[in-house]
């Protein structure tokens, strides 16, 4: 469905000197530099998935988008989409795709919704009935029904992205680009975005690439995570299986009836204080039952709770690692 081959983005800044006297030095000598903000990424997504695709800030997760979307055009290397290359086959490609960014709004500001809405049928060329058709699935996910006569200038955050959505949504695109879709929204209009996502793609098939800092989003939506960082790829598998590879353990939290801190060979204490240690251990050395059952056979045990690592953990792991690298 996607491939993205060897890709490569430099931009061209302007250099600045350090404070103040840097800045007015740059007012007069037009120094240049180039950095790379996408150094060689390859991957490929099927028809069907829904990725999560994270990374810092700064990364360069937009600007993969843009390159995907046929928005910029790569310095080096391919996006194809179903075989064929965006920068090259713009026209036909772009049909196959839509794209929304959480921080911009691809609405004209001075219509009401519908007219946009209006003006996209007619760019696209799309028959009525499909257009009619996929306003109501997207008034039944999102309401965007009630929407439809406000001008685009008085809409909040939360409705003007379910316009966005809706616009991109029009042409039936088979791939969802979505930058950030659930920035400043509030808890109700994220679940019902998130609910949108996962409707579309069991319903309509619709691959979606989603980037996100939402925990709550990747956890709920992404079977499969792209973690970049400079530009590089740093990790790309299953949310279980990076789980796996980057916190392989678990924490149990034992209360005993006492202030007393029995240790185990294998696992390591990570706190003791009011009758309660936390052990953590390698879930491939040992299960929490045989924990269990040897610190009560050392001292009787009150109570216990099991956590494993959390979305959090695996994302802070995940991202200090590649700053490392
Ligand atoms: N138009 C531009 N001109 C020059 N540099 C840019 C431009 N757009 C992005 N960059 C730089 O490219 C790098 C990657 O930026 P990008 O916006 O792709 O990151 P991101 O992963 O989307 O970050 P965030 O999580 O903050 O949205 C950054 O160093 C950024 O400063
Ligand atoms: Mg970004």
């Amino acid at each position: 469905m996607i491939t993205v081959r060897d890709l490569h983005k430099e931009y061209l800044v302007s250099e600045k000197g350090k404070g103040l006297g840097g800045t007015l030095k740059s007012l007069f000598r037009n120094e240049k530099k180039i950095i790379g903000a996408v150094n060689g990424l390859d991957f490929h997504v099927n028809k069907g998935e829904i990725v999560g695709f994270i990374g810092p800030n700064g990364s360069g997760k937009s600007t993969t988008i843009k390159m995907m979307t046929g928005i910029l055009t790569p310095t080096s290397g391919e996006v194809l989409i179903d075989g064929r290359n965006i920068a090259r086959y713009r026209k036909e490609t772009v049909r196959k795709i839509g794209v929304v960014f959480g921080q911009r709004t691809q609405l004209n500001w001075d219509l009401r919704l519908e007219e946009t809405f209006e003006l996209l049928r007619r760019i696209y060329q799309i028959e009525k009935k499909d257009y009619l058709d996929i306003l109501e699935v997207m008034d039944s996910i999102l309401g965007i029904g009630e929407l439809l006569d406000k001008p685009v200038r008085q809409m909040s955050l939360g409705q003007r992205v379910k316009g966005d959505l809706t616009a991109a949504m029009l042409h039936s695109p088979k791939v969802l680009f979505l930058d950030e879709p659930t920035i400043g929204l509030d808890a109700g209009s994220k679940y019902a975005l998130r609910k949108f996502i996962k409707e579309i793609n069991t319903i309509r098939g619709t691959t979606v690439i989603l980037t996100t800092h939402d925990l709550g989003d990747i956890q709920e939506l992404c079977e499969r995570l792209i973690i970049i960082n400079n530009g590089v790829m740093m990790d790309d598998g299953n949310l279980s299986e990076i789980v796996e590879r980057i916190a392989p353990y678990r924490t149990l939290t034992v209360e005993y009836y006492d202030s007393i801190v029995p240790t185990h060979p294998k696992a390591e204490i990570l706190s003791a204080a009011d009758n309660v240690v936390r052990y953590k251990f390698m879930k491939r050395e040992l299960t929490a039952a045989r924990l269990i059952s040897d610190l009560s056979s050392l001292h009787p045990i009150r109570d216990v709770g099991i956590e494993e690592a959390g979305i959090d953990d695996i994302i802070r792991i995940a991202y200090a690692k590649t700053v490392q690298s």
